[in-house]
Parts: structure tokens; sequence; C-alpha cells
């Protein structure tokens, strides 16, 4: 077993959810256990668990877990869609989080009563978080065909096993490369304010003992204008038809100084996170998050008290700039409405 495969962020033991608690990392891996859907919905909030594709599925045991509560209830649908409203509010941005959600609503909606809802959505949550982990395998090795084979490849946030069901999107396709001889330096953004990238993909590469450096944000122009970096590949949280991403606050950033000194811009990504229904990225919903989360770093007051703060969480990235979207079914090139429309079928 790789080291990649030993992280499992979400997991089903003794008839609840546990999820390892991504606040406390590095320091300590302690997992958090959930049997409530409530509990659920406050611990996406939380940052517990993060990264579109490891909230959808945990919105899919969510779901699970408010089934198997209303069993023998008469209003059991009722209940359901309570709890259906309450984790699709948790974070706006990840599509895959609402999609979950709407595939258990229409699970249970195909069952007679809400103990075979509670056997069937806890089935369709196990099946999600196998099936990630095979498609973002899948997209690893799409993806390493298409990076540049030697250089300095540069990532942003936590885009691996700790923000999948297990071996990573964007940090897949460097898992991969990197075990087929790919001759890259990895170079990760340390991600403020949440330092995804200093905190969570550094504990995923030294854990896979695959060589990197950790940079400021601000670094990139200029590491970049050193001819240090030949490539940067991301994640998604929301793609839309058109191509336009939502991903990590600063991955615009990223792309506008990619382009400048023309380097390709990639984006990994299952096609669960392609909103086909949003034409464009103009109605991609930002999360704003506390402003306690810029103040703050590492629980010590960084700003005069009571300062104005703004806390996107997201931007979106014009799909102009995007040079591929790599997902488990292909990569596509611009012109990306057809060619991600074409995968979505
Ligand atoms: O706020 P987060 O940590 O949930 O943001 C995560 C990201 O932006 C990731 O890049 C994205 O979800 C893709 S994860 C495979």
């Amino acid at each position: 077993m790789s080291p990649a495969d030993q992280i499992r962020p979400i997991r089903w033991q003794n008839e609840a959810l546990e999820l390892l608690d991504q606040r406390r990392l590095p320091a300590e891996e302690c997992y958090l256990r959930l049997e409530e859907p409530e509990a659920v919905a406050t611990a996406i909030a939380d940052m517990v668990v993060r990264g579109a594709p490891a909230i959808g599925i945990t919105a899919a045991f969510g779901m699970a877990l408010a089934a198997r509560r209303v069993a023998g209830k008469v209003d059991w649908r009722e209940s359901l869609n309570r709890s259906a409203d309450l984790l699709r509010r948790a974070r706006p941005t990840a599509v895959n989080l609402g999609w979950a959600v709407e595939q258990q609503l229409h699970n249970a909606g195909l069952c007679d009563d809400a103990t075979t809802a509670g056997e069937q959505l806890l089935h369709w949550a196990l099946d999600l978080l196998a099936q990630d982990i095979r498609d973002n395998q899948r997209m690893g090795a799409l993806g390493a065909e298409v990076l540049p084979p030697e250089g300095g490849i540069l990532t942003h946030c936590n885009t691996g096993s700790l923000a999948t069901g297990g071996f990573g999107t964007a940090l897949g396709v460097i898992r991969a490369g990197i075990a087929a001889g790919r001759n890259w330096r990895i170079y990760a953004d340390e991600t403020r304010p949440w330092l995804q990238g200093a905190r969570l993909t550094a504990w995923e590469l030294q854990k896979d003992g695959i060589p990197f450096s950790v940079n400021v944000d601000g670094a990139a122009g200029h590491l970049m204008a050193r001819g240090e970096i030949q490539a940067v590949i991301v994640g998604a949280d929301r793609i839309a038809a058109n191509g336009d991403t939502a991903n990590k606050i600063g991955t615009y950033t990223l792309a506008v100084l990619a382009r400048h000194h023309q380097i390709p811009f990639f984006v990994a990504a299952p096609l669960s996170t392609v909103d086909f229904a949003m034409s464009d990225g103009s109605s991609i919903v930002i999360e704003e998050r506390p402003a306690a989360e810029v103040r703050q770093c590492g629980g010590r007051e960084m700003t005069p008290a009571g300062v104005s703060v703004r806390n996107p969480a997201f931007d979106v990235t014009p799909a102009a700039l995007i040079a591929a979207i790599i997902t488990e079914k292909g990569v596509v090139r611009p012109p990306f409405l057809e060619g991600l429309a074409a995968l979505g079928k």
C-alpha cells in the first residue's frame, strides 16, 4: 500500500461517519465521530473536512445518517428534506455538495419506506467514496501525460487525498507523474488564510516522500519570472459549462501570472464538479468566510483590533486562461463548452 492509499479523510466505522479532523493537521491525526446530519453540516462549515469532492462525499453520508434516523416514521420524507436543506447550506461554492445531496434525494425518491432508504443511501455514499478514488487515479494517469515531462510544477491549496475520497485531483496528477518517473520539482503555495498548502499538501507530500518546497502565495510571480515554474495545476470547486473555474482564493491571480509568463495553467477535477446548468462563471456564488480567519493566524491576532476584513474563500478563473481541464473521462482543451458537454453525456 502506498502512503497515499493510507490517507483516508472519510470513513464509515461502527455505524457512524468518521472524519479526519483537518483543522488539527499536521500536528495531530485524529478522527471526529459523527452520528447526526446536523453534526455533519457543522463539520463541513467548520472545515473539519474540506475540498469539493470530499465535502460532496461527506454530505452523501450526512444524508444516509438522516435517512437511517427516520426509519419507521410516517413523515420521513419531510424530515429528509430538512436535512438536505441544512447540508446544502453548509458551504455554497463547491457544486459537489449540492450535487451529492440531490442524488441522495433522488435515491430516496425511489424507495418505498425509510428503512429501505437508510440502506440505499448508505450504499450510495459508500459507492461514491470508492468511485471517487478510482476516478482520481484515472485522472492522475491522464494528467501526468499532459503536463511538461520535467521542471517546476506549482500547485495551490490542497487537492490531495484529504480533499477527496483519496489520492486527489491536481495532487493526484502530481502523485501519478512522480510515480511514473517525471522529473518534477513541486512547489506548494501556502494558501492563506487556512494554509491548506503549508499544512495539508505539505503533510501529504512528506508522507509520500515526494520532494517539494512551500512558498508564500506572494512568491509565485517571482518564481515564474525566475524560470522556476513550467506549469501550474489546481483543482476546482465549480466549473461552469464554458470552463470558467471557481477555486481557492488566489487561483485567478496564479492564472493571470501564468499567462503573463507563458506558462500552461491546468485544472484537474472530476466531471461531478462541472455545473452544466451554469453557462459561465459570473453567477457562481462565492463563499465569504469569517473575518477572524484573516485577522488571526495560529490563534494570534495579526491585525489591529476590529479592522475591516474581506475574506472571499474562492475566485473565478476565466476559461480563456486555462490550457486544459483534466477529468476522469478525458482531457478537454479549449473551447471547453463542446468538450465538457461531450464528456458529460
Ligand atoms: O476551502 P477549501 O479548502 O474547501 O477549498 C478547497 C479548494 O479550493 C480545492 O482546490 C478544491 O476544492 C478542489 S479539491 C480536489
